[in-house]
């Protein structure tokens, strides 16, 4: 009889223990970046890409290229690719196995699935910004209204399929921007 409320001492334990590791909030967390903090919050997993930009950006200049579109993929449409096909993760610092990747020569954006948003919070510097979108129709718009009419889009042509080549939707776009395999 006497014994019952001991009984529940190691339920209470578990509960203090519980209680004590809960996820901290979003605001607190410290596995992601912060970009909206100066200096910016960086967690040791984010990789630096401000050399990786700055070698892109001077081939877009010497190209005359406004904007340059890294896939995710191979030359076979692969969806787990090689280490030297492995483009979008050099430029960005995020490994995932699906996003895509717009550089302009002011701007760095991914955009990737829900699967990957805590995964590319914590690899990417405040270099880029993160696009919580799927699907070429976000990058489209979002590249219409970054460069100028008239401007030139760059991309490999060897990792974009007939099915999937919305370097095209950009051309067929009014006004129209020029589309320049590189
Ligand atoms: C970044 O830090 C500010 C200030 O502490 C906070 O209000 C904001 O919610 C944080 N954002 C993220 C994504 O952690
Ligand atoms: C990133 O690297 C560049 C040089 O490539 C350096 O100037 C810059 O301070 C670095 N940024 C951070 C946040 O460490
Ligand atoms: C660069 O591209 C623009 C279109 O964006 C064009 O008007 C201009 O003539 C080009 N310049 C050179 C040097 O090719």
């Amino acid at each position: 009889m006497a014994r019952a409320p001991w009984g529940c001492y190691p339920w209470l334990v578990l509960l203090c223990a519980c209680a004590w590791g809960r996820p901290k909030s979003l605001d607190l967390r410290e596995d992601v970046r912060n970009c909206s903090i100066s200096p910016p919050y960086l967690p040791v997993t984010v990789v630096n890409t401000t050399a990786q930009l700055t070698a892109l950006r001077q081939q877009m200049h010497t190209q005359n290229v406004s904007a340059y579109i890294v896939p995710d993929t191979d030359a076979h449409m692969s969806e787990y690719i090689g280490d030297y096909d492995k483009r979008r993760a050099w430029i960005t610092g995020f490994t995932g196995s699906a996003g895509i990747a717009v550089v302009t020569m002011g701007k760095a954006a991914l955009w990737t699935d829900s699967r990957y948003w805590t995964q590319a919070e914590r690899q990417m510097d405040c270099n880029w910004e993160l696009h919580k979108e799927v699907g070429t129709t976000p990058v489209v718009t979002w590249l219409l209204t970054e460069i100028p009419v008239g401007g030139r889009v760059g991309f490999d042509p060897f990792l974009f399929s007939i099915s999937m080549f919305f370097p095209q939707s950009l051309r067929l776009s009014t006004p129209t921007r020029e589309i320049q395999p590189q």
